[in-house]
């Protein structure tokens, strides 16, 4: 599926970002979203320079005029939507019985609500069209639970039971969701933890593979869902975990 059209949450860096620039090297036309501008700019000169196509449009997934304006935005540019990418996420690491409601409903609000107003909005148009693709970034926390992850192994969880869902809706007009479940990756959202060295062994030690994934790795299958999967395929989450939830 060239020339598609693309959304991706959370493009300015770390997963984000390596997916944008591989559906692009891909030839989809890719919208970049996050709240840091010059973030999502640096992105959009790299696809850019490498001749790529890539639109920059601000937006904050916990505000839902932003996400609605995000995709209004989208077809104006490029008459058409063809995949989202829900990407956007935070993780703190709280204990349970310390965590006070408004760290919980920051990861609610951004980990689902805004993956389901994304969603909303882009299923409204996959309806109509027949055809489209979401692809959400759950997590292996998802998967297992983890003392400190609370919040978010629950909003993982959350996500990869709403692709089951969304997916049995949308079969019947033609649209898919699948869900990829990443193992550690080493992006901004670990590197305080990466830092640490006796905490960086401890997570290495519950790896198989004994390393963490790149982005590049998670990128390799996030357009593989998107632009060459068979339309057959919906409603799975698949892991790229170097075997983390395996064991
Ligand atoms: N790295 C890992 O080990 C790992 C493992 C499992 C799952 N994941 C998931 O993968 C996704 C990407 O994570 P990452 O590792 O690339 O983390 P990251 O480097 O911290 O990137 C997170 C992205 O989400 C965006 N974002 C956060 N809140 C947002 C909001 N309210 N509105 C719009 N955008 C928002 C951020 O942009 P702004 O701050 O500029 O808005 C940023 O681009 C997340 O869903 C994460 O849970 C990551």
């Amino acid at each position: 599926m060239s020339n598609a059209v693309v959304v991706v949450t959370g493009a300015g860096r770390g997963i984000g970002e390596c997916v944008a620039r591989s559906l692009a090297k891909e030839g989809a036309k890719v919208v970049l979203s996050g709240r840091t501008v010059s973030a999502l700019e640096g992105v959009r000169d790299a696809i850019e320079a490498d001749g790529g196509t890539a639109l920059v449009r601000p937006t904050d997934v916990m505000d839902p005029e932003s996400i609605a304006g995000l995709f209004d935005d989208t077809e104006k540019a490029f008459g058409k939507l063809d995949v989202l990418v829900n990407n956007a996420g935070i993780a703190t690491q709280t204990n349970m019985v310390d965590m006070d409601e408004a760290e919980w409903d920051r990861i609610f609000n951004t980990n689902v609500r805004g993956l389901f107003l994304s969603s909303r909005e882009a299923g409204r148009r996959f309806r109509d069209a027949g055809a489209g693709r979401a692809i959400n970034i759950a997590s292996v926390f998802g998967l297992v639970g983890r003392p400190g992850f609370s919040a978010y192994c629950a909003s993982k969880g959350a996500v990869i039971n709403f692709t089951r869902s969304v997916a049995a809706e949308w079969a019947r007009f033609g649209a898919q969701m699948n869900a990829v479940a990443p193992g550690y990756i080493a992006t901004d959202i670990n590197a305080e933890m990466r830092a640490d060295e006796a905490a960086y062994k401890k997570v290495l030690r519950g790896i198989p593979a004994y390393r963490m994934g790149t982005p590049e790795e998670l990128a390799n299958v996030v357009t593989y869902l998107a632009l060459n999967a068979p339309d057959f395929l919906t409603g799975q989450t698949i892991a790229v975990d170097g075997g983390e939830s395996s064991v």
